[in-house]
């Protein structure tokens, strides 16, 4: 407890020395407990500059997910984080909130991990999400909508994502139809929205928006089947990023965007989205069941529907999770 709040009232200091005095009295706690927590805290990888006459200050912090670390690089939010749950390891951050909701936690929790043990993708897949190397983030959204309004919610985070990529890491990735993210023509984050509905009356209980984003990983740290298809933000630009302002500005980018939704001013995230997404005006291939396809995408509805023409000229709008969309060559080409 006492390094959490030491290390706060360092942060917040911003690299000014605070006397060992000043802290335990603005604390309540004693010099040792003083000494003890930033003993802690170096342990953990924070550098701290200590000087007999001057007393304490923060020169460098770790790469965590911690809340302190998160809640350090935060602008306040309306909803979403306004509860924020870290962990160091749990199964899915997906899975977590589920079982928070049940128990009902707040309209706009926010579950974040270093690592995940069982993360899931779409389609039933796993979720490669190992730790220290990316950002594995649900936010939990109980709008009063009704859930077909929804649909293109997913993509609208995406939308959100690369805002906050953008900020953090001055690029902004693509979308590859309905809702990946590109980089460098290789998938840098995936995301994953799971609804429930009440039974008999078919009325929206909540919606789990869950994004993995790769920020660390090196070549060899991609298991064979995706050092093709994978990408993270340190192979793309060759910088470092800290993951918690990276998961700090996405869930400031998550607020606004749902403030947004409850407001229905939607407009602004699909000419977003329509100017983000790579696959509009792209020859791809249609995968349905056993069929492949060869089309042309030519746009994008009002509800994310890929809009495409067929070979015999046919236009046809293709809802996401009906088929899957390829690159005719690579993951996206
Ligand atoms: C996909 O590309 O198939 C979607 C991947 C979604 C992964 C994220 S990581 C955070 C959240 N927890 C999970 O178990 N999955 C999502």
């Amino acid at each position: 407890m006492s390094k959490e709040t030491v290390l706060k009232l360092l942060q917040a200091n911003n690299g000014r020395f605070v006397s060992g005095e000043g802290i335990s009295a603005e604390l309540g706690i004693t010099r040792a407990a003083v000494w003890k927590a930033v003993s802690a805290l170096r342990r953990d990888g924070y550098d701290i500059d200590a000087r007999k006459s001057q007393g304490y200050r923060l020169m460098d912090a770790p790469d965590r997910l911690t809340e302190t670390e998160i809640r350090a690089c935060l602008s306040p939010t309306k909803l979403v984080g306004r509860k924020l749950c870290c962990f160091e390891s749990v199964d899915s951050t997906n899975s977590y909130l589920k079982r928070a909701a049940s128990e009902g936690v707040v309209d706009g929790t926010v579950a974040v991990a270093n690592e995940q043990t069982g993360g899931r993708g779409r389609r039933g897949r796993d979720f490669l999400s190992p730790p220290g190397k990316g950002i594995y983030l649900s936010a939990l959204l109980r709008p009063p909508v009704e859930p077909t309004r929804l649909l293109p919610v997913t993509g609208f985070a995406a939308v959100a994502v690369c805002n906050a990529i953008e900020r953090v890491a001055l690029v902004r990735p693509r979308i590859k139809w309905a809702n990946d993210l590109v980089l460098g023509g290789r998938k840098l984050c995936g995301i994953l929205t799971e609804l429930s509905m009440e039974g008999e009356s078919g009325a929206l209980q909540y919606a789990i928006i869950g994004i993995g984003v790769n920020v660390a990983q090196t070549e060899g740290d991609f298991p064979p089947e995706l050092s093709d298809v994978a990408t993270s933000l340190l192979e793309q630009t060759g910088k470092s990023v800290s993951r918690a302002a990276l998961a700090a500005a996405m869930i400031e980018e998550l607020d606004a965007l749902y403030m947004a939704l409850l407001r229905h001013k939607m407009q602004p995230y699909l000419d977003a989205y329509r100017g983000d997404c790579l696959t509009i005006g792209q020859e791809v291939q249609l995968l349905w069941e056993d069929v492949h396809e060869r089309v042309r995408a030519v746009g994008v509805d009002d509800d994310l529907g890929l809009q495409v023409v067929r070979q015999n000229g046919a236009e046809e709008t293709i809802r996401t999770g009906e088929v899957s969309v390829r690159g005719l060559y690579g993951y996206v080409e």
